[in-house]
């Protein structure tokens, strides 16, 4: 073998053993108590881009693929229902260059969602926007709309992506939604129960929230899943930015929250 291989070998043996044992540890872990719901906020993108010497749009670009590899983690994991804040309300405060920056990532990788042979279509994702998706560019809308429309009849697992979301105006509409249908059905003196405004949330229909996880280090919630956090969530913080975030520091979490489990059951 011409020395000049070696190396690249030696890095094709590492990746593959890498891939061996990522296999091994799944299929270990899937024979215990696999969490139904996992919410990421994803932080750090724009501090991570800078580290690297490059340009904000960058790291949000690593941050969809990071984003993209976490999905598919989830998956093989048998994690039916994966949430991320990828934009908040608040974040339309941003400079437009990089609101734009956003809306263009959000735009081009929806279409790609919308694709055969895409992550929602090979493991039978359906996507739901969760958020107030009237305030969006009229193109991002119809590419979310075409993505909706592609994956809207599968059934494996659901995709909530919290765009553009904040908890309070969840909140707010799901209060709004109620009393708007005991207006209309003459029932308004009747008690609004948590069931009714759980009924109406941008969530509803999503198991309970089992492990949410921030990334880069900051300990808030910032607006995210604060009613669905109330479920007995086990909260994570990671010191990684969200692009660094991968497969061997979500692990130890899933592996903490099958400890949790086993003894509550114990
Ligand atoms: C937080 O990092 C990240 C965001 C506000 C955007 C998250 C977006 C993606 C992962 C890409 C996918 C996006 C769309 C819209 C499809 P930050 O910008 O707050 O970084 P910082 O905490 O270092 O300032
Ligand atoms: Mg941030």
């Amino acid at each position: 073998m011409a020395l000049h291989l070696i190396p690249s070998s030696l890095a094709w043996l590492r990746d593959q053993a890498e891939a061996k044992a990522r296999d091994a540890l799944i299929s270990v872990l899937s024979a215990g108590p696999i969490p139904k719901h996992v919410a990421f906020i994803l932080d750090g993108n724009r501090r991570y881009a800078r580290s690297k010497h490059r340009q904000i749009r960058e790291g949000h670009y690593e941050g969809f693929c990071a984003l993209r590899k976490m999905l598919e983690v989830c998956m093989n994991l048998g994690v039916r229902c994966v949430s991320a804040y990828v934009f908040s309300i608040e974040n339309f405060k941003r400079s437009p260059e990089e609101v734009q920056a956003l809306m263009d990532l959000a735009e081009e990788k929806l279409l790609e969602f919308a694709q055969q042979g895409e992550i929602l279509d090979k493991y039978g994702i359906r996507l739901v926007i969760v958020g107030r998706w009237e305030l969006l560019p009229e193109r991002v809308q119809i590419a979310a709309q075409k993505a909706l429309d592609r994956t809207a009849k599968n059934k494996n697992a659901v995709f909530n992506m919290c765009f553009p979301y904040t908890s309070r105006e969840e909140i707010m509409n799901a209060v709004q939604q109620t009393i708007r249908e005991r207006l209309e059905d003459e029932s308004l003196n009747e008690k609004i129960t948590v069931d009714d405004l759980e009924g109406h949330l941008r969530t509803a229909g999503s198991p309970p929230l089992d492990i949410l996880i921030r990334t880069s280090g900051v300990k808030r919630l910032s607006d995210y899943m604060l009613w669905q956090c109330c479920d007995d969530t086990q909260i994570q913080f990671s010191d990684k930015y969200w692009p660094d975030f991968g497969f061997w520091d979500f692990i130890p979490i899933v592996l903490d929250y099958q400890r949790k489990v086993w003894a509550s059951q114990a």
